[in-house]
């Protein structure tokens, strides 16, 4: 295993993150939606640098893929509702082919009615077979290899990791 992004780089932009984050929606409640599972970690530590009035829930939808390729995305569970007022920041672990996340916008857009904002913690372009927008990126990974780690697993393993790794044979 190879270690991308350590735990300091992390602890580095996610706290850049939430300073942009702050800057742009620092004016009233804010409700953050966290893509389970793999975004609660980053979720967690990026709420805690969060200074508006704020509160969380998670989603739950899992793609079912074949090998590498993703498949069908299935949404479980009712979409919890927005308060008056309140600004909305999906918060996702990583964005590969962009299925997910265009998608995941679609289904949001229609249910709130109102701006969604993106914020993704890993970007890895390589695999892009749409344009998706993302308004927060935490890194960019530039190689298409598989990463663990901060969330992020490899047959339900390695989410604890405290930093990004990409997945070697051996470690499969
Ligand atoms: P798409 O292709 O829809 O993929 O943008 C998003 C989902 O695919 C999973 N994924 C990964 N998970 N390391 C992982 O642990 C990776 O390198 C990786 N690439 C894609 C992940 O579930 C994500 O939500
Ligand atoms: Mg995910």
């Amino acid at each position: 295993m190879q270690v991308v992004f350590s735990e300091r780089d992390i602890a580095e932009r996610v706290g850049g993150l939430a300073r942009e984050i702050n800057a742009d929606l620092g004016g009233g409640p804010l409700l953050v939606l966290g893509v389970l599972k793999g975004s609660v970690i980053f979720m967690a530590d990026l709420i805690r640098r969060l200074e508006m009035p704020l509160r969380f829930e998670v989603v739950a939808l899992s793609s079912y893929r074949d090998g590498d390729e993703p498949g069908e995305l299935h949404f479980y569970g009712m979409l919890p509702e927005a308060r008056p007022g309140e600004r909305i920041l999906v918060v996702e672990d990583i964005v590969d082919t962009g299925r997910t996340l265009t998608e995941l916008r679609r289904h949001l857009d229609a249910h709130y009615g109102r701006p969604v904002s993106v914020c993704v913690f890993l970007n890895k372009p390589g695999r892009r077979r749409r344009p998706v927008a993302v308004d927060y990126t935490g890194f960019t990974y530039p190689g298409d290899g598989f990463v663990v780690g901060y969330g992020l697993d490899y047959a339900g393993r390695y989410r604890n990791l405290p930093f990004i790794a990409l997945l070697e044979p051996e470690d499969r």
